[in-house]
């Protein structure tokens, strides 16, 4: 069966990139990239996808007049590569409805914390800032309204006494760097629906999406 054309649009350091690039070189892969586009040029993120040979696009947001015509831009490049599925990664501009729309169910995103709290920016300041316990990462259909969407994946990673922004940052993103890959496989695999803006998973309505915990993940 040919693999899923996936394309990663990217800001800056693109180590959820990274992990994802690392996946479609399993043997078994049934996804490939074969794009990375950037909105800022000199992104690090770009230079992990040429060194793994993959096509890379710089499209500027701010050589455009408005939203939509970015985002136009994006959607040509993107069908002119044939993609079937495009992560967001670290991407810094929020999508307008229409350019939503048009990649509904063909459109994922990671975010650094349980879906639905913490929606936006600063997640791990907020965190720490109400002393929850536990916090952790969601991978998800992207909707219109951000950080929102049908869940496919989401770790639960702990908050440590004496974590700082940094610390718990990094902890978070090592369960991204799994719970990213683990999306992309379950899609690319055709085992991922959306039922009722609720996805299942095998044909079973996971509404949460798959349940992990950080400290039982396999590599
Ligand atoms: C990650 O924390 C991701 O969850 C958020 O932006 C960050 C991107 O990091 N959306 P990287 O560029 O993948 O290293």
């Amino acid at each position: 069966m040919a693999q899923l054309k996936a394309a990663v649009l990217i800001s800056g350091r693109g180590s959820n990139l990274q992990a994802l690039i690392e996946e479609c070189t399993r043997a078994d892969a049934e996804a490939e990239i074969v794009l990375v586009i950037s909105n800022v040029a000199g992104a690090a993120g770009l230079t992990r996808a040429a060194n793994a040979g993959i096509a890379t696009e710089v499209i500027d947001h701010k050589a455009y007049e408005s939203r939509e015509s970015f985002e136009d831009a994006l959607h040509h490049c993107l069908v002119g590569a044939g993609i079937e599925l495009v992560c967001l990664a670290g991407f810094m501009r929020l999508l307008t409805e229409g350019f939503v729309r048009r990649w509904r169910d063909r459109l994922i995103n990671i975010h650094p914390s349980l879906l639905p709290d913490y929606k936006g920016l600063d997640t791990h300041a907020r965190v720490l800032a109400d002393g929850v316990k536990a916090t952790g990462c969601t991978v998800h259909f992207v909707r219109p309204a951000m950080d929102d969407g049908p869940i496919i994946v989401q770790a639960r990673v702990p908050v440590m006494p004496g974590d700082d922004e940094d610390r718990l940052a990094a902890r978070v993103l090592t369960a991204e760097h799994r719970c990213y890959p683990m999306a992309l496989r379950l899609i690319a695999e055709g085992r991922v629906s959306v039922v009722n803006e609720q996805v299942a998973i095998d044909g079973a309505p996971a509404p949460a999406g798959l349940q992990l915990d950080a400290e039982t993940l396999p590599d």
